[in-house]
């Protein structure tokens, strides 16, 4: 479940929570005092045995200035706030800058693209108490991206890119999901966002860069070459491997994430296994087609995938 807009985790979640916790409280002041003069005039002014006919004024300009002066005053005020708020909170439309980070969605899963080339997916990295631009889009169908803690919805729109600042305060690990209906498994496009100090972040962004090391194709020869040869890679890529396909997420790194499925299967190997023959007993309806195969061979791709760290 995704964390609370009540506990905001960046300035910017922060200026809209303030923002609506003071309409909030403002809007409730309003209404105790309209309830109180109700409640007071219905007694005070109620109709009495023999009081006959009461006074009918007409117009009152003292009052008319009053009861138009005031609701102006707060809408005015409120008018401000919101628009200093929108400024804090909104990413500029036109960057002026290339991004920190693309994020596309995928019917359904997220993938997000670091500028050193680095590609995961399900899982985005980001350095504590620094302001992110991140450039949401999507390969297919309206999404929307939400993390409720760090920043604003934005949609992803087929054919443009929408920009949003994703930052947190502290470090921790927040929950986002999508939140726009996009299908069958739309329920199951789940994110974690992990918001560490910036040296860990280098270290595990420049990781997630490199191609995987040899040593896994000769730690899990049968694996490895099972996964070629099924064509795994015609949807999946391997950086350093023949495996180049972009429609299914990235597994250069598979490993060292800590779900599968966009949050639906905590990562273990026996879930890798599950994952690599019958995808569609743990997600029904994902793009991924159950695979023929047998329990050594899903367990050689599966062991296999599990070097990949
Ligand atoms: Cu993607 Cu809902």
């Amino acid at each position: 479940m995704p964390g609370s807009t009540f506990s905001p985790h960046s300035p910017q979640t922060q200026v809209a929570a303030s923002l609506f916790a003071g309409i909030l409280i403002l809007a409730a002041a309003i209404f105790i005092l309209v309830a109180c003069l109700v409640c007071y005039s219905l007694v005070r002014y109620r109709a009495r045995a023999g009081a006959g006919e009461p006074r009918q004024p007409f117009g009152s300009p003292t009052l008319e200035t009053v009861w138009t002066a005031i609701p102006l005053i707060l809408v005015t005020g409120i008018f401000i706030v919101t628009v200093r708020a929108m400024a804090l909170i909104d990413a500029p439309s036109q960057p002026g800058r290339p991004p920190d980070l693309v994020v596309t969605g995928h019917q359904w899963w997220w993938q997000a693209r670091y500028p050193n080339g680095a590609v995961t997916a399900g899982e985005i990295h980001i350095p504590v108490g620094k302001r992110l631009l991140a450039q949401i889009q999507s390969a297919d169908v309206i999404h929307d991206f939400w993390v409720p803690q760090l920043a604003r919805k934005m949609d992803a729109v087929p054919g443009r890119s929408g920009y949003i600042w994703l930052e947190a305060d502290a470090p921790g690990t927040y929950n986002g999901v999508c939140s726009e209906f996009c299908g069958t498994q739309h329920a199951w496009m789940h994110f974690i966002v992990v918001a560490e100090p910036e040296a860990a972040f280098s270290v595990w962004v420049n990781h997630q860069a490199e191609p995987v090391a040899a040593s896994s194709t000769e730690s899990a020869p049968a694996g490895a070459a099972l996964f070629q040869q099924k064509k795994c890679g015609d949807c999946h890529a391997i950086s350093g491997t023949p495996a180049r396909g972009a429609s299914g997420p990235d597994l250069t790194h598979v490993a060292s994430r800590r779900f599968l499925g966009s949050g639906i299967s905590p990562n273990t190997v026996q879930n890798l296994a599950l994952w690599s023959a019958s995808p569609q007993s743990i997600k029904p309806g994902n793009r991924m087609p159950d695979q023929p195969l047998s329990e050594a061979e899903r367990t050689a791709v599966a062991a296999y995938l599990e070097t990949l760290r």
